[in-house]
């Protein structure tokens, strides 16, 4: 009888794709959905913030630029990667990230702890004019953020639809964040997001000293 059933379903190949492409839905959700699950006990550890107003710009601009496309914000949990770029990224780390920056291709070194490793005045020069710094740079330039301003009313109304999704900004950040903002520009924002960049929650024991690491 069921030998009939697979006779069948092998003698027919729409059947048996249908059959086959229901089992892999199925496997395919179970692999999915605790995932999902998984990320909605992702919570914040201590140090992690929400971004502040200039900073929260600075993303934006990051996200706009397409830096991502260049640089991964995501340490992996390998020896030669914490040696290089410090205690590798958690999942914690990035709850206030929408959408999250992790990325996977690396022209340029990952950035998920570049915060402090050089100076605001070099950041400047490096973002207007990368050769300026490093000679042998391929990274393009980006002068005109030095003269854009930052729209704090648009800020409000993403800061406003951050706090919809479960960021806890309140009525007085809101408030705030035009004011924050006044008179700075692209530049200024993204520099603050930059320095801000893996600084809080490093765990000290797997922070690795970066000096001399250009690359
Ligand atoms: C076409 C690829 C490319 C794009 C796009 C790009 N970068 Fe880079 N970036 C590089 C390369 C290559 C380096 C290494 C050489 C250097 O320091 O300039 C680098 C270096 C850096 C560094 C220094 C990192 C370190 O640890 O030394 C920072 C910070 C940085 N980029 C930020 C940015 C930001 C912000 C943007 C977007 C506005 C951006 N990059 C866009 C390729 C890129």
């Amino acid at each position: 009888m069921a030998y009939r059933h697979f006779e069948f379903i092998e003698k027919h190949a729409a059947v048996l794709g249908i059959l086959i492409a229901i089992m892999v839905s199925l496997g395919g959700l179970a692999e999915l959905l605790p995932t999902f699950v998984e990320a909605r006990g992702v919570k914040a550890t201590a140090g992690v913030k929400p971004y502040d107003p200039l900073r929260l710009a600075g993303r934006d601009v990051y996200v706009r630029e397409g830096c991502y496309l260049c640089h991964s914000q995501m340490i992996r949990t390998l020896r030669f990667e914490t040696q290089r770029y410090g205690a590798f990224s958690t999942a914690e780390e990035s709850v206030y990230d929408r959408p999250f920056q992790w990325g996977s291709k690396r022209t340029g070194p990952d950035l998920a702890r570049v915060g402090g490793k050089y100076s605001d005045d070099w950041q400047r020069l490096h973002l207007v004019d990368p050769r300026a710094v490093v000679p042998e740079s391929n990274m393009p330039a980006y002068p005109w953020l030095a003269t854009a301003r930052i729209d704090g009313a648009d800020l409000t109304a993403r800061m406003r639809v951050l706090r919809r999704l479960g960021d806890p900004y309140d009525d007085a950040d809101i408030a705030g964040a035009a004011a924050a903002v006044d008179g700075k520009t692209e530049l200024d924002a993204l520099v603050a997001y930059l320095q801000g960049l893996g600084i809080a929650n490093v765990p000290q024991a797997t922070a690795v000293s970066m000096s001399g690491d250009t690359q």
